[in-house]
């Protein structure tokens, strides 16, 4: 199991003020964060990061989303991280996400779901090295 996730707090949460709630819940659920920043997204970025996504109908409200206010993105470390860091955060669809999880907590809506995590180690080493140099890592 991989020892290492990505997540981005996503400008609902940024904006509604949970940035510190939600880096709590995550490190008190034993993660440890080992990159993190507080940046924004132009719209060719979000394009880019979410390019695996541009055929999908939700594509353009998500570049939009994503671009309307800050974000926070971070690297986890803690063993069989990928896993444990998608249950932390529940289900895609805050409707359908778990009591307790972050997305349950502090989401509105399937695009203002609060956080974004990797869903695989594949995918995870390309977000974390989308955002962080080898120096901003610990
Ligand atoms: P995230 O994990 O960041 O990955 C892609 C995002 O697209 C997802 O969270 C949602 O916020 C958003 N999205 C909007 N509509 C859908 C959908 N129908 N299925 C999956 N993701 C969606």
């Amino acid at each position: 199991a991989s020892n290492r996730t990505f997540t981005m707090i996503k400008p609902d949460a940024v904006g509604n003020g949970h940035i510190g709630a939600i880096l709590d819940k995550i490190t008190k659920s034993g993660f440890k964060i080992v990159a993190l920043k507080l940046t924004a997204l132009s719209a060719d970025k979000a394009g880019e990061f979410y390019a695996v996504h541009k055929e999908r109908g939700f594509y353009a409200d998500l570049v939009k989303f994503m671009t309307s206010g800050p974000i926070v993105a971070a690297i986890l470390e803690k063993d069989n991280a990928i896993e444990d860091y998608r249950k932390l955060i529940g289900a895609t669809d805050p409707t359908k996400a778990e009591a307790g999880t972050i997305r349950n907590l502090f989401a509105k809506s399937i695009d203002a779901n609060a956080v974004h995590g990797s869903d695989s180690d594949e995918n995870a080493e390309i977000e974390g090295n989308f955002f962080f140099s080898a120096f901003d890592r610990v």
